[in-house]
């Protein structure tokens, strides 16, 4: 009997059209700012945890939505906001200051506080899983 190709060569045009996907889901840039600032290790649970947390019933999910994969909508303006996973947005993540900016407002109005390099990380390193 003929050993059956279909399955290798499935595989074959799966591994060759996730090319340029996962070329997008590259961990950001960013990351290695972080390393540069001290970061050794990324929680990515803990990442997860920060983000679905609810600090005076304000979570990051409040203005993104329970799946980053999914268009959220600003808690106060109702306008739209594009997914933060990077699977589903390319565009994310890839200007440093915007990153830092947003980091900063939306840790203070959620959390209470700003957020740690290492929370930061740990967070980017999760949305960027998704
Ligand atoms: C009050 C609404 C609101 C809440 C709550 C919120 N965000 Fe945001 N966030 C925004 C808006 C608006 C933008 C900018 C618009 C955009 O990038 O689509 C943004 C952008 C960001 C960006 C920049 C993304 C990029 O592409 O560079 C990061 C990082 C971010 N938010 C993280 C968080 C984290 C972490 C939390 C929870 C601690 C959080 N946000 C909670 C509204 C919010």
């Amino acid at each position: 009997m003929k050993p059956d190709l279909t399955p290798s060569i499935c595989l074959l045009i799966a591994v060759v059209l996730s090319g340029p996907a996962r070329a997008a889901q590259d961990p950001p840039r960013h990351l290695q700012t972080y390393r540069q600032q001290g970061v050794d290790q990324v929680d990515i649970q803990n990442g997860r945890q920060l983000w679905y947390s609810t600090v005076n019933q304000r979570s990051c999910t409040s203005c993104h939505g329970d799946n980053p994969a999914k268009a959220g909508k600003h808690v106060k303006t109702g306008k739209a906001i594009q997914p933060m996973a990077l699977s589903a947005n390319a565009e994310r993540f890839q200007d440093a200051k915007k990153i830092e900016k947003w980091f900063l407002r939306n840790c203070k109005w959620t959390l209470g506080r700003e957020c740690s390099t290492q929370e930061k990380a740990d967070i980017l390193t999760w949305l960027s899983s998704q």
